[in-house]
């Protein structure tokens, strides 16, 4: 059997972490040896009575730094003992996650994932002691533990024998293509008489594709304009005419779909172009 990935976090708050890693698809990957997580304490590389592990930031400004030196040692312990591919820095300020970087992450076999609270970090430990930073999104959370653990769980579910179906990732959102995923349905087949697209059950499996591929399409370019857009530049046979084009919605419902919402809400109504194409 192949060596577990191993993740090692460094973080102040490692029992906090952990109970939500031993559960489910996880904690049965870990059980089974496909993962493996440890956790580095910088408290632990503290030398005065208080464990100290912020200080107040030069130049004045609201709340507390992390100290270089803890965080320093706690990475360095992890790279003496575990010798990781690459150590990153959970960060607002980091290159934002995609799943293209967590397919180049799950490549690696090790990562040490190094967690700030407070204000943030010394900005040294950026400069200087890891190999890159990373962004979970466009928001602010109390500490990088939440962050850490989106990475140990989107790079898991890459890894062979993590999930129990092997060609589960390739079929979802961002997996090819820069496409969302398709929309999904299970039994039964009229819910408060709302019936699936009749195409699911036709056993048509060309046909069952086709519709699926349209589907995440129209999805793409109604939600994530930024996406669509990438697609489109390398696939511009979508914006051929519209005769050949044929990319067909099918009705999703028994009644006419609903009106619009009218609460305010930002998200997309479905495309009314019976191509589905752009725009
Ligand atoms: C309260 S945040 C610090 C925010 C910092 N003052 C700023 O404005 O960018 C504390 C820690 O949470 C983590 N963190 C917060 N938001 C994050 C995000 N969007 N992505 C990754 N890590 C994040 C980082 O490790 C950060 O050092």
């Amino acid at each position: 059997m192949s060596e577990p990935y191993r993740f090692d976090l460094v973080t102040l708050f490692g029992p906090l972490c952990e109970p939500y890693l031993r559960g489910s698809i996880l904690g049965r990957a870990w059980t089974r040896g496909l993962i493996d997580v440890g956790f580095t304490d910088p408290r632990d590389f503290t030398t005065d009575p208080h464990r100290t592990v912020d200080d107040a930031p030069f130049g004045g400004g609201a709340g507390m730094v992390m100290l270089p030196e803890p965080l320093a040692l706690a990475i360095e312990d992890v790279r003496a003992r575990r010798k990781p591919a690459r150590t990153l820095l959970l960060s607002p300020s980091g290159r934002p996650l995609t799943q293209a970087i967590v397919r180049e992450l799950a490549a690696l076999g090790s990562l040490c994932l190094v967690c700030g609270r407070y204000e943030g970090v010394d900005q040294r430990i950026s400069d200087h002691v890891v190999d890159d930073e990373i962004s979970v999104g466009d928001y602010v959370l109390t500490g990088g533990e939440l962050g850490a653990m989106v990475i140990v769980d989107a790079v898991s579910r890459l890894l062979p024998d993590v999930l129990g179906n092997a060609e589960g990732p390739e079929s979802e959102s961002f997996s090819d293509h820069a496409l969302l995923e398709y929309p999904q349905y299970t039994r039964p087949q009229v819910w408060r008489e709302h019936a699936i697209p009749e195409v699911l059950f036709s056993g048509h499996h060309g046909k069952i594709a086709a519709w699926r591929l349209a589907e995440r399409m129209t999805r793409t370019q109604a939600r994530r304009p930024d996406l669509w857009a990438d697609y489109v530049a390398r696939h511009p046979e979508v914006l051929a005419p519209p005769k050949t084009r044929r990319i067909r919605r099918a009705p999703s419902r028994v009644s006419p779909p609903a009106a619009p919402a009218a609460d305010g809400s930002t998200r997309p109504p479905p495309s009314t172009d019976p191509d589905g194409g752009p725009a």
